[in-house]
């Protein structure tokens, strides 16, 4: 006995071969045309505590990316035009997430293992970093940028930790200021990092002068005026970006000149 196929389901068949076709030649036009490699996420290389950022060429560069609770470090990146970065990534503590607006990079951070991506920024831009794991009531103010600017031929790298390879700061030079004294004794520097170092608050390093987008949209230039207010009320004006709460710091008048001299000339 004969079996008669339904034309319609003939067609049927048609579509779903021709739309499976389509899909397998838009994946080799992907991979063959337009260049885009799935990143290999997961590495065996040996895990670092230390972010570090190494230059190995005009356009080539490595970076070692520490991802913590609730911060990248480093937060900053400014590379020239064309520049092809390296990542390598770890968490310091819980499982984060890495995602570069705008490049196919997305890998996570995990402890103790070390992630691998690789991109190359052929146009000028803010790509910015975020953390795409929830990682706790940080999680949404986990950003960092990777700025792609024409006008710079040397990287620039801010955040990386004191006694990596690309930062020479040495903080010792700031002791002679009283001001250091009452910012460790007021427990600022657990959430604001003197040395450029990525934290819950904004670092102080190179505050002064500093133009700080607000949470509302509007720009200040980081004056005397500012800090005396974001001290006396921290929630007036806060830094987009930064939305965890400041406490109300009691410092007296005194205190007070002794960190906003020390704010005028900690800079690197
Ligand atoms: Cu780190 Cu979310």
């Amino acid at each position: 006995m004969e079996s008669k196929v339904n034309p319609l389901e003939k067609k049927v068949i048609f579509v779903a071969l021709l739309v499976s076709a389509v899909h397998l030649a838009l994946i080799a036009y992907a991979a063959v045309g337009l260049n885009i490699s799935v990143p290999d996420c997961v590495t065996d290389r040996e895990v670092f505590t230390q972010a570090d950022f190494i230059k190995h060429s005009e356009r080539r560069f490595e970076v070692h990316l520490i991802a913590k609770m609730w911060a990248f470090e480093p937060h900053t990146i400014r590379l020239p035009v064309g520049s092809t970065l390296d990542i390598f990534a770890t968490s310091m503590d819980v499982t984060h997430g890495i995602h570069i607006a705008g490049t196919n990079v997305n890998v996570m951070a995990v402890p103790s293992v070390v992630s691998q991506a690789q991109v190359q920024f052929d146009r000028p831009g803010k790509y910015s970093l975020v953390c795409h794991e929830y990682c706790g009531v940080g999680h949404q103010e986990m950003l960092g940028v990777i700025e792609i600017d024409p006008t710079i031929t040397e990287p620039e790298v801010i955040g990386l930790a004191p006694g990596s390879s690309a930062s020479s700061l040495d903080l010792a030079q700031f002791d002679k200021y009283p001001g250091k004294k009452v910012l460790e004794a007021k427990a600022c520097i657990a959430c604001h990092s003197l040395d450029g170092s990525a934290m819950v608050g904004p670092t102080f390093l190179n505050i002064w002068g500093r133009r700080e987008e607000m949470a509302d949209g509007t720009f200040i230039t980081v004056d005397e005026e500012y800090i005396r207010e974001a001290i006396s009320d921290p929630q007036k004006k806060v830094v987009k970006g930064y939305q965890v709460p400041m406490p109300m710091m009691p410092l007296t008048q005194d205190e007070l000149n002794e960190v906003i001299e020390l704010l005028k000339v900690l800079k690197d």
